[in-house]
């Protein structure tokens, strides 16, 4: 493993910790309005992310893979909200990433809940008779392709790290795990059905 796979690993781990035992995801994916809920929190923190990381990083081949907001879209619409209600969602305010120290450190986080989102994406077959092609493309994400697609990642952030300064790579990861957190396990907020969502500020860095 690489350095930098293993500082974030060991340095993230309470982070992950924190995030799987808060979420609650198997309590919210019992109902589709928790699920929808659910997956209208992930679509404010994506549309907030996404389009930094790809003003910071230039490297659409790389990223449009990894980038999920269409799919959060697609489930939405599937669940029943139309294009206006999902582009009303609330967003966060996030520290977003300056360079590609941070960004790399933020799609640590993203991409690494690909790999949990395999055992979540399952349950929520079994639990709402939902698929990839019906409301769980999200959790779906990179399917056959995961490991693929992790094992991909992690040789071009080790490409990252040797170039860049691992320090602020794991310290993004961090916070934006504690960002992720403190969006998706906030009380539970309604969907608007209209006008701009509210912008809430959960994180800060210095
Ligand atoms: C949105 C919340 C979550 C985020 C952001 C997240 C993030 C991550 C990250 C970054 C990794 C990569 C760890 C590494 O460096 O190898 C990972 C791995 C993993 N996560 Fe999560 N995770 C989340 C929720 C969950 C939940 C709820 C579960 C439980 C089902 C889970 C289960 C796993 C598993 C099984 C792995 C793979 C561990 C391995 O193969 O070594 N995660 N996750």
């Amino acid at each position: 493993m690489s350095d930098i796979l293993e500082r974030l690993r060991t340095e993230t781990r309470d982070a992950h910790e924190a995030i799987e035992r808060d979420l609650a995801w198997e309590t919210r994916v019992t109902t589709p309005d928790g699920y929808r809920a659910l997956l209208a929190r992930f679509w404010g923190f994506h549309a907030a992310l996404e389009p930094a990381l790809a003003a910071v990083l230039h490297d659409d081949a790389f990223l449009d893979p990894r980038r999920r907001l269409a799919h959060l879209a697609a489930d939405l619409r599937f669940l029943g909200l139309d294009d206006a209600a999902i582009a009303a969602l609330p967003r966060p305010h996030l520290a977003l990433p300056r360079d590609r120290d941070e960004a790399f450190g933020a799609l640590y986080v993203l991409e690494g809940s690909t790999l949990g989102g395999q055992v979540i994406a399952k349950q929520i077959g079994r639990q709402l008779g939902l698929n990839p092609e019906g409301g769980c493309r999200y959790y779906a994400a990179h399917g056959r392709e995961t490991g693929a697609m992790w094992k991909a990642f992690r040789q071009r952030l080790a490409e990252e790290a040797a170039r860049g300064r691992p320090e602020t790579i794991v310290a993004a990861a961090t916070d934006t795990f504690d960002a992720m957190r403190h969006w998706l396990c906030a009380a539970p907020v309604p969907i608007p059905d209209g006008e701009g969502g509210p912008v809430v500020k959960v994180s800060q860095r210095g």
